[in-house]
């Protein structure tokens, strides 16, 4: 089996979009990013890259590259996916962790995990999804961390 970790962070800034897991989450901060900075499927992006020793999100999208501009966040999970699969393996378990001090993702946490589940063709129940604040110290930033555990085809 394999294990792979993962990370991402996003300035939050007034009139953005906020999606998490591929869900909208009405919000009065979203994320500034290059592309539409789902944070968690970043990290989970990154997760499941790791765990192939096959680089990041950013050696296979480079966010100077014009064409991943305000791109769709699954396209990086999907290729990520690809990559695992050439390389002999698919994601069994992801557990991940959302902070973010506003607003509570709780009442969302089953659409995005139906959502996670369903992009990377798992169970609901093997993913597992924690959410965090800051505690106030990180008001307008959004950050996830993820670790996916990937078995033989
Ligand atoms: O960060 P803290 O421990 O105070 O969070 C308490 C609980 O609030 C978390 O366990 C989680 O269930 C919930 N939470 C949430 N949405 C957030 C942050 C925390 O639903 N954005
Ligand atoms: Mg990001």
């Amino acid at each position: 089996m394999r294990i792979g970790y993962g990370e991402d962070a996003h300035r939050l800034a007034p009139g953005r979009r906020l999606v998490l897991g591929g869900v909208a989450i009405p919000s009065e901060l979203g994320p500034v990013a290059h592309s539409d900075g789902d944070a968690l499927l970043h990290a989970v992006t990154d997760a499941v890259l790791s765990a192939v020793a096959a680089g990041d999100i950013g050696s296979l999208f480079p966010d100077t590259a014009p064409e991943n501009a305000g791109r769709d966040s699954r396209d990086f999970l999907r290729a990520a996916l690809e990559r695992a699969r050439v390389r002999g393996y698919r994601v069994a378990q992801v557990s991940a962790t959302v902070v973010l001090d506003r607003p509570r993702l709780g009442p969302h946490r089953a659409a995005i995990a139906a959502r996670l589940a369903g992009l990377l063709g798992l169970p609901e129940d093997r993913v597992g999804l924690s959410f965090k604040t800051s505690e106030g110290l990180a008001p307008d930033h959004l950050q996830a961390r993820a670790v996916a555990l990937l078995l033989p085809l």
